[in-house]
């Protein structure tokens, strides 16, 4: 582990462009059960995976029915208000602040990430704090509508201010497509890197698990987006996992190599190998 973790640091001393993607592993410390491990939550509830599935159907087919359920049923990851951020996002909030790391693209809807002092964070799943609107994409916060007067009063769904639109939680739910803009952003960050540190996710959801492949078919010059490459930044994309699992990407030799254990533990190592 120590020979992987002085790696990393070497890696990412080198690195122009370094940045970090993460998953549901990286708040477990944080007291958020992930999804698919032993004790996730599809794992342990495959009746709410079922659920989650048919969601955005769901909201689809009646908004108003959808939230006046989703104001009364209990959240699925629990509270998010009073949970901390862990050792681990503080180690990626000390890169960035390092200069070392460029940009966080999350999986996490919890908000830990810019609660440890990341600031260039890209919510890919969406944020639970945060509402967005389904026409022109512009978000709220949920304190700007007093939603349970609009609940008692039969005016469900809120709207946007600026068109009108429908306004949903901007998490995203499995098979609604991911918000253009941080879409868009993503993609030209996994063009754009030099290094990519995938952390706490099984790699097994698309299109975020599609990031890393991108970042590799860059650097092997294979596939479209050599088009939208910029040469300036150097070819081969190091990949390094930080999971306490193999994935796909170990497997599939995607990634350089994998530090298998809990991000926690290892993140804040590779801050105090890098800072020397
Ligand atoms: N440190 C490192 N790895 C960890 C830790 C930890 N402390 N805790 C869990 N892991 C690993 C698990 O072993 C697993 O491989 O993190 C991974 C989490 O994988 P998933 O539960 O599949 O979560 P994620 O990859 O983020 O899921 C992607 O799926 O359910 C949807 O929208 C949801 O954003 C989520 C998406």
């Amino acid at each position: 582990m120590e020979g992987l973790i002085e790696r990393a640091a070497a890696d990412l001393s080198k690195a122009r462009y370094a940045i970090a993607l993460t998953g549901a592993g990286i708040s477990t410390e944080s007291g958020i059960h992930d999804f698919r491990a032993p004790d996730g939550i599809w794992t342990k509830n495959p009746d709410m995976e079922r659920r989650a599935y048919e969601a955005y159907g769901k909201f689809l087919k009646n908004p108003a029915i959808y939230w006046e359920e989703s104001l009364t049923l209990p959240d699925m990851l629990g509270d998010l208000h009073n949970i901390q951020p862990n050792a681990g996002h503080y180690a990626i909030a000390k890169m960035e602040e390092l200069g070392i790391l460029k940009c966080v693209i999350t999986q996490n809807v919890d908000n830990l990430h810019q609660r440890s002092g990341s600031i260039n964070v890209i919510d890919y799943h969406g944020n639970a704090f945060k509402l967005r609107c389904m026409r022109c994409g512009r978000r709220y916060f949920p304190e700007e509508y007093d939603l349970m007067l609009l609940k008692d009063t039969g005016k469900l769904p809120p709207r946007c201010q600026k068109c009108n639109g429908i306004l949903k939680q901007d998490i995203v739910l499995f098979n609604e497509p991911i918000p253009s803009d941080a879409a868009d952003k993503s993609l030209k960050e996994a063009l754009k890197c030099d290094l990519m540190l995938v952390c706490g996710t099984s790699a097994v959801v698309y299109p975020f698990a599609d990031l890393p492949r991108v970042a590799r078919q860059k650097s092997t010059g294979s596939g479209f987006h050599d088009i939208m490459y910029t040469p300036e930044l150097g070819s081969r994309v190091t990949i390094i996992e930080i999971n306490a699992e193999p994935t796909p990407l170990t497997e599939e030799g995607v990634s350089d190599y994998l530090i298998q254990g809990n991000t926690g533990d290892i993140l804040p190592r590779i801050v105090e190998a890098v800072s020397g």
